[in-house]
């Protein structure tokens, strides 16, 4: 060998050397996976969205995240939160994107950027900020000139941000990921051939920047080359990249869904979402991100819609306030290790698929080094199945898969969860000397003094620019002595059109009514009988956004705001049209002009106390101060006793607020098999969408907390609560040799030659210790957390173990075997434990 290729061997392996420890990895994909340094890996992902929580929970939710088994945090860049006016950005607090990323990076994840800068995502307008709409010549989202130069402008700014922080993970950041545009591909079917223009451009645009690492389109079946398309919903298997070269990967697996006010709340078991996962695994997918891991908050007046709540839990597998949702996060954490023991057979390339029955399949990984890796399916709904899989039998459940890593023995089951669930409990934390409120009357000084007038009604959003919820139109009514209705007292029927999404009305200063639309149906028509005298009435409607549509063709053109036509109809002339008359306008509310929110605006006005706060009387201010409760157990403010407005902390907002507003629909009991969608599962019906507001402990301050309030519709601000969201019980439900991973980890390391038996594992919150047994049965027992009985066959030993080993812990285990209960209740019938504890 030459001395010169000697040489060169050793350059190459210096620079080898410096590369990695630089930490920089090149990261690209293959017809199966994404590669970092050229490895194929099947990545587990999850949306944690930085605005909808604080900056203080970010290392906790990151913490759990790593702990639930995943491998990469997801999340939408927010545009309209960056870029409050042209120019002017804005990165801290909640928004402090760079700290975000970096958080990750410590925790040693990865990072996928939807920069979009569409983000949909339930979010206000979608995540434009709304003075875009005010370009002139601007169409969103289409091959329009001054949107792409804006769109440009900021996914650039965006992605500079990020190298110059070194933050790809060519440059030795976390970030391997990126997201151009959202789900354009129906958007693009609808509006044809400028569509398709506007997606290439995207594409171009997006590659040019150079990040280094690939791109993804989701919902976008022509995404152009090099970016892969990728798949959103509640299934993906089904789906298959647009070229044969590139991963099979699913940007958003729907853990639940968000909830609307006046709508009920979706939830999404836990065994159909992980057997959406495993489904999605068997079919050769290698990416999957949950959307939502973490939810969150949707603070101030980012919510979008309209009528989408405050809360954005979506039923994710760490809930609004952070914690643990159980037994979602450890059933997926379960699914999670299965999984990264199949990685090695997984990645080797397509599975072969044999059937096993009318509705069962196996699908078998093998690898060139001999891994081989087993799914076994069971898609029907109904029954059980029992399958013959090389020499052994296999028990599968109804809608489920089996995971066996060496493909042999099964260490998991979509529908098997060892995991504890745990139901919660939001307790009332003792304030003191409870809240004691002050009032303001906004009614007072408002509608009266109107800043301008116009002929005719105009749209609420293009006069407002979104500055505030609220628009004033106010207008007077003449009305003659001899008017018939003076002396019938048959009122008058005032008839208002409106565009949306709610509004007032006020007769003479008094609130004569409400009405209101929904997501569905934004507009909405007010008409009732309105007490009108003789001579000059004044006639006030207040109307009020809630939030900004984001998503649907050319939403940013969706009027909001009382339209008309407005008519009074009764009076002797028959029909009387105002729409065309002269109307007053003032945007915004009173309070709002003097930021009544604030420590200083607060101070600025004379406040009234003692009865005058229980009067429930519409469009009031409140405030109070309040002192810190000790600990870190999460916070809420109990809304319930209130109607519909806005709340803030120490000047912060934590959202609207709609206690009011209860949630129709039907309620019923649902089965975790069989496909899921959205109104499948649902609960709270016919109680308020959103009761509990999240209260983030960073926002408050150990003394002199302020507390402020404003109540359109006259609740009632005695019977707001500060409360703790606590553990109230967890429970085991586990069946007889249902697989663990535990046991197969004995098995494989030759400690134990025969199956072992399941442990039940209960343990209560931080601080908290096991006060109870409330249930526990060993036998056939029915029902889920929270309501188990008892079913035909019952150990009678089975409350001793739990009490003994459980009761005054914080934690404890249990065997799940017939002699830990005083012997077999019921020979040759499948058994399973069911256990409830009460935490305190
Ligand atoms: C998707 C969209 C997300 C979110 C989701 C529903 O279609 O990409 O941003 O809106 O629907 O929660």
């Amino acid at each position: 060998m030459s001395s010169k290729l000697v040489m060169w061997d050793v350059i190459m392996v210096f620079l080898f050397g410096l590369w990695v420890g630089s930490g920089k990895a090149s990261v690209s994909y293959d017809s199966k996976a994404i590669t970092i340094n050229g490895q194929r890996r099947i990545l587990i992902s999850g949306s944690i969205h930085y605005p909808r929580s604080s900056p203080e929970m970010w290392p906790d939710l990151i913490q759990k995240a790593k702990e639930g088994g995943l491998d990469v945090i997801q999340t939408y860049v927010f545009w309209n939160g960056h870029e409050p006016s042209p120019g002017q950005y804005y990165f801290e607090g909640n928004y402090d994107l760079v700290k975000f990323v970096k958080l990750v990076k410590q925790a040693g994840l990865y990072v996928h950027l939807r920069i979009g800068p569409y983000v949909c995502a339930e979010w206000n307008f979608g995540g434009f900020p709304v003075w875009l709409k005010y370009i002139p010549g601007i169409n969103f989202r289409t091959d329009n000139g001054p949107f792409k130069v804006q769109m440009h402008k900021f996914t650039e700014k965006i992605v500079n941000m990020m190298k110059a922080e070194r933050l790809y993970e060519s440059q030795g950041g976390p970030i391997i990921l990126s997201q151009i545009e959202n789900e354009y591909g129906p958007m693009e079917y609808e509006i044809g051939a400028p569509g398709q223009a506007y997606t290439k451009w995207a594409a171009q645009m997006a590659v040019g920047l150079g990040t280094g690492v690939p791109w993804v389109m989701c919902k976008q079946d022509d995404a152009p080359d090099p970016i892969i398309n990728t798949c959103n919903g509640f299934y993906c298997d089904y789906f298959s990249p647009n070229k044969a070269y590139k991963p099979k990967m699913w940007t958003e697996a729907w853990t639940g869904w968000f909830t609307e006010f006046g709508g009920p709340v979706p939830y999404r078991p836990a065994e159909d979402l992980a057997f959406s996962v495993a489904r999605f695994i068997q079919k050769g997918g290698s990416f999957i991100n949950y959307y939502m891991y973490h939810g969150g908050t949707n603070f101030g007046r980012t919510a979008g819609g309209p009528f989408i709540t405050t809360s954005y839990d979506y039923d994710a597998p760490l809930d609004e306030y952070g914690l643990l949702r159980q037994p979602k996060w450890g059933h997926l954490k379960d699914l999670h290790r299965a999984i990264k023991l199949c990685e090695p057979a997984l990645v080797s390339g397509d599975p072969s698929v044999t059937p096993l029955g009318n509705y069962q399949e196996a699908h078998v990984f093998r690898s060139k080094s001999g891994a081989c890796a087993a799914f076994l399916a069971n898609y029907n709904p109904r029954s059980f199945a029992k399958v013959a899989f090389g020499d052994l039998h296999y028990n599968l459940p109804p809608w489920s898969i089996s995971i066996l890593p060496d493909c042999k023995n099964t260490v998991y089951n979509t529908a098997r969860v060892g995991a504890q669930s745990a139901q919660m409990k939001m307790v009332r934390v003792p304030v003191h000397g409870g809240f004691s409120w002050q009032a303001y009357d906004e009614e007072t000084s408002s509608y009266d003094d109107a800043k301008f007038t116009a002929v005719g009604l105009l749209e609420q959003i293009n006069t407002t620019r979104d500055a505030s919820d609220y628009l004033w139109y106010s207008t007077d009514v003449k009305i003659e002595a001899n008017e018939e209705f003076l002396k019938s007292g048959k009122y008058p029927v005032l008839t208002v059109l409106s565009a949306g999404h709610a509004l007032h009305v006020f007769i003479n200063g008094r609130l004569s009514g409400t009405a209101y639309g929904s997501l569905e149906f934004p507009k909405l028509t007010f008409s009732e009988n309105v007490m009108l005298r003789a001579g000059i009435n004044k006639i006030s409607l207040l109307s009020v956004a809630v939030g900004l549509p984001n998503v649907g063709p050319h939403f940013e053109t969706w009027n909001a705001g009382v339209l008309g036509p407005i008519t009074l109809n009764g009076l002797n002339e028959g029909r009387r049209d105002l729409s065309w008359q002269k109307w007053s306008y003032k945007i915004g509310l009173e309070g709002e002009a003097l930021s009544l929110h604030s420590l200083s605006g607060s101070s600025s006005v004379e406040w009234v106390e003692g009865s005058f706060v229980a009067r429930r009387q519409p469009l009031m201010w409140y405030k109070t101060m309040f002192n810190a409760p000790a600990g870190n157990t999460p916070l809420a403010l109990d809304m319930g006793s209130m109607g519909k407005g806005q709340v803030w902390i120490n000047g912060q907002s934590l959202g609207r607020y709609w206690p009011a507003y209860k949630a129709s629909g039907t309620c019923s009991e649902c089965n975790y098999a069989g496909t899921y969608n959205e109104k499948k599962c649902l609960s709270n019906c016919g109680e308020a969408s959103q009761r509990w507001y999240h209260v983030p402990h960073s926002w408050l301050n150990p003394t002199g907390n302020l507390l402020v309030v404003f109540e359109e519709w006259g609740g009632d601000p005695n019977g707001i609560f500060l409360v703790r969201r606590e553990i109230d019980s967890v429970c085991a439900n586990i069946f007889e040799w249902q697989p663990t991973l535990m046991n197969w980890q004995m098995q494989a390391s030759g400690k134990v030659n025969k199956p072992l038996r399941p442990k039940a594992h209960l343990w209560c919150g931080p601080g908290q210790k096991i006060s109870s047994i409330k249930f526990a049965s060993f036998g056939t027992p029915e029902g889920v957390c929270g309501s188990f009985r008892e079913g035909s066959c019952h150990a009678h030993k089975s409350y001793d173990a739990f009490q003994r080993s459980c009761v005054g812990q914080s934690s404890c285990s249990v065997t799940v075997a017939p002699e830990i209960f005083g012997g077999d209740p019921c020979p040759n019938v499948m058994k399973k434990l069911s256990v409830e504890a009460v935490c305190s």
